[in-house]
């Protein structure tokens, strides 16, 4: 089945996707507001850092309302102290909530437990949050170079819900710089699952540069598999992938749904 070519947007640069990105949460907040929050599941990452500069400018200008949304954060690191700065939360605050007034009781993170019956426990309470708040508006995602989406790696199945994971070998190669080793990232982490990611109503990936090339094909080419996790988005109904040519660079001939 065919990815409808509207699906995938080639952009120049990330920019590009920013602008374009932040103009539909613009429009779904004008839709929403006065009746309920716009719910939207946001992701870290070097590929989000221009969408993050993009829509707090929209907030300083006046066209957002951050007191209309709401967000849910789709992973964290197990293990760190939540002002640690090599921790998602902090990421978050930094590009976002430290720069705009957004509310507090409007920012929802996956909690970390060590123990397995906290771990599940709290793993129920964060979905039954978001069913509570009426479901993800509106969910962004990266992607990894091993086709994870969040921290579901290769092996996560499609009806897999918010959970503790161990993170792959090549998550954790990535994620050493800006830990400082190999040997500091932590082994596991907390994740909100595929059938969580591919409930919600609208799902933007953003990739960008060569080194997601390889994974980028593989999502939207390979057959639909838990080995890429990715690949799971295509049976959504309303997928929308934005890359620049370096990302798309292995995506010849059409692509497959
Ligand atoms: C981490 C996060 C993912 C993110 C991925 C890509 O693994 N858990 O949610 O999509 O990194 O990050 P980047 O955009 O920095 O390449």
């Amino acid at each position: 089945m065919e990815l409808p070519s509207t699906a995938l947007r080639l952009v120049a640069h990330p920019g590009e996707a920013a602008r374009e990105l932040v103009d539909e949460i613009e429009a779904l907040a004008g839709e929403c507001r006065g009746r309920r929050a716009l719910v939207l599941g946001l992701a870290t990452g070097n590929s989000m850092l221009a969408f993050y500069d993009e829509w707090v400018a929209r907030i300083a200008a006046g066209r957002i309302d951050p007191a209309g949304c709401t967000a849910f954060h789709l992973d964290e690191y197990a293990g760190l102290a939540e002002d640690d700065p090599r921790g998602f939360r902090r990421w978050m605050e930094q590009r976002l909530y430290d720069r705009v007034p957004w509310p507090r009781d409007r920012r929802h993170f996956p909690a970390v437990a060590d123990d397995p019956a906290d771990a599940a426990r709290l793993a129920r309470e964060y979905e039954q949050r978001i069913v509570d708040a009426g479901g993800i508006d509106l969910q962004l995602l990266g992607i990894g170079r091993n086709g994870h989406i969040g921290f579901n790696e290769p092996g996560s199945a499609a009806s897999s819900r918010t959970r503790r994971v161990e993170l792959a070998p090549s998550t954790r190669e990535d994620a050493a710089k800006s830990f400082g080793s190999l040997a500091s990232v932590p082994r596991f982490a907390t994740t909100v699952g595929v059938a969580t990611i591919l409930a919600a109503r609208r799902i933007r990936l953003l990739a960008f540069g060569a080194a997601k090339a390889g994974a980028l094909s593989r999502a939207l080419r390979s057959t639909v598999s838990a080995q890429c996790p990715a690949s799971f988005l295509r049976e959504h109904q309303d997928l929308r992938v934005f890359a620049d040519h370096a990302a798309a660079g292995e995506l010849r001939g059409s692509v497959q749904r």
